[in-house]
């Protein structure tokens, strides 16, 4: 049935930017989003951690009736895309292969930086879908580790974030001298794209095109879902939102989705 709910899941808040723009471009789809928040950063878990979260939290969801899965967390789409595919119901779209296609598409120096948690540059998920699509791309990656609690804090436009964002394209610069694209690799980094955007025309010495991974999956989850034949024409029910902890999360939570988030409701994935 084609009105039954999108799920979106994220190791907490950041899935949020997904839900956006799932929302600007499927008005007409229900989603249903569980944010893990009592457990994240999924960015520094092993895969096996992440991997035994996600397929809780896609239980969960597939309780809640979806037709459709979209892993809006990078780490969780690097590591444990390939096994919800291989054990769910339904159909999963994580937005690691959506961002590679969007960087492989807009890419003109022949090379392209990745930026991400430790576990998606480690798991190195973007470097195989890019070159997958671009073998003639080279593919440099930096992990960010403090973007994500410095984009949680609100510090959108503060000078400590540029100077770390300064600081991680500067290591990345070290490698990849000439690169002229960007994958924003981690739910978190949309929020700091000015900042990214500045800093890295500032390091490389020209404009560096940023490529959105939550833009590139919105669209994506479009094309697939009318291939599926599994687009909603109208939508029956207001959508929802689940976190697994609602400690400091009203303020954080708006900021991510660009308005504030009502009715939350906390989710018992001890099912
Ligand atoms: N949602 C994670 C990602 O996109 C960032 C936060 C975390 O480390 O859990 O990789």
């Amino acid at each position: 049935m084609t009105t039954q709910p999108i799920g979106v899941f994220d190791s907490g808040l950041g899935g949020l930017t997904v839900v956006r723009a799932l929302q600007r471009r499927l008005p007409h789809e229900q989603l249903v989003y569980l944010g893990d928040t009592a457990r994240v950063p999924y960015g520094t878990k092993s895969a096996t951690t992440v991997i035994r979260y996600a397929s809780q939290i896609a239980q969960f969801l597939l309780a809640l009736d979806v037709k459709y899965l979209v892993v809006a967390c990078n780490t969780a789409s690097a590591h444990a895309l390939t096994y919800l595919e291989q054990t769910l119901p339904i159909p999963v779209l994580g937005v690691v292969e959506p961002g590679a296609h969007a960087a492989a598409g807009v890419c003109g120096s022949g090379q392209v930086g990745v930026i991400g948690t430790l576990g998606t540059v480690d798991s190195g998920a973007y470097q195989r879908a890019i070159q997958l699509m671009r073998p003639d791309l080279t593919i440099f990656s930096q992990p960010c580790p403090l973007l994500v609690p410095l984009a949680e804090e609100g510090w959108l436009e503060h000078p400590v974030t540029s100077e770390v964002v300064r600081h991680y394209l500067q290591e990345l610069q070290a490698h990849a001298g000439n690169l002229d694209t960007l994958v924003l690799g981690c739910t978190h980094y949309p929020l700091l794209r000015q900042v990214i955007a500045s800093e890295a025309e500032r390091v490389f010495g020209h404009p560096v095109k940023l490529v959105d991974s939550a833009e590139a999956t919105a669209e994506a989850a479009e094309g697939d879902l009318r291939e599926r034949n599994l687009l909603s024409k109208a939508r029956l029910e207001a959508d929802r939102f689940f976190f697994t902890d609602v400690n400091r999360f009203a303020e954080v939570a708006g900021r991510f989705l660009g308005r504030p988030v009502t009715g939350a409701e906390l989710a018992d994935l001890s099912i």
